[in-house]
């Protein structure tokens, strides 16, 4: 009621009120945006919508063992000694399993739904966190779920800290990453990729290799793993 009067009132003054979207389209990439009303991060709301796709999706596993072993297989070729993971956004900690299988290293994953107990070597935690003892002391971050960031510039900037000098960051991406929506709040194209993580790196890690995934999911046009380096 109150709303139509103001819009009928500004539209009288020859203004149009009109809702702002809460996608922002950028240069060659997307963000939606959880605001409040006062147009402030609304975290509640991303924490509620994470958890909630979480439980609705909680039977899928996305993970391909294939491609963790494909994954594995490089690590070894450019880490020698690989004694500590991290997966980021894990659902049902397949991941970790594999690396686990594959490695023989320890490997950690993190969640944030409150399932993330449910399965084995997993934490409740949000990626945009970092624990103090992951400080420069990972070898390795593995995540499919980089596009559930709410600040992707701040995120990966917060995994790279985590990752040792010379240790490694791989991000899956697919076609289905490019556009943005509730869930999945950062979109972009696997073309921008790399110089967005150049912007955002400040000199500090690179994207180093861009791999083709053996196998993908038949509803995916694409699956590339960008390899990224911590200087
Ligand atoms: C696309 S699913 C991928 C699940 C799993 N990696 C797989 O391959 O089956 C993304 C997962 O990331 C979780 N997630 C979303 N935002 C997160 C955050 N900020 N921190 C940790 N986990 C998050 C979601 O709850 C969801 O389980």
């Amino acid at each position: 009621m109150l709303r139509r009067m103001v819009k009928n009132l500004a539209k009288r003054l020859g203004y149009d009120i009109i809702q702002r979207s809460p996608v922002d389209r950028l240069g060659g990439y997307e963000m939606y945006h959880y605001r409040k009303a006062d147009g402030t991060f609304d975290y509640e709301k991303y924490r509620e919508v994470q958890t909630e796709g979480n439980k609705r999706k909680i039977e899928n596993v996305w993970v391909l063992e294939e491609n963790i072993a494909f994954l594995a297989d490089y690590i070894k070729r450019r880490i020698p000694e690989v004694k500590f993971g991290l997966c980021h956004g894990t659902r049902r900690g397949k991941e970790q399993e594999y690396f686990r299988k594959y490695l023989g290293c320890d490997v950690l994953g993190t969640e944030i739904s409150d399932t993330a107990e449910q399965f084995p070597d997993t934490i409740q935690w949000d990626f945009h966190e970092v624990k103090p003892e992951w400080i420069d002391a990972v070898d390795f971050i593995y995540s499919n779920a980089f596009d559930h960031s709410y600040d992707p510039r701040a995120c990966l900037n917060a995994w790279m800290r985590c990752v040792r000098p010379g240790g490694l960051c791989i991000l899956e991406h697919t076609n289905s990453h490019a556009r943005a929506n509730q869930l999945d709040p950062f979109g972009a194209e696997v073309s921008v990729m790399p110089y967005l993580i150049l912007t955002w790196s400040e000199g500090k890690f690179s994207v180093r290799e861009l791999l083709d995934a053996p196998v993908k999911p038949s509803n995916v046009e694409y699956m590339q793993y960008l390899i990224i380096e911590r200087f």
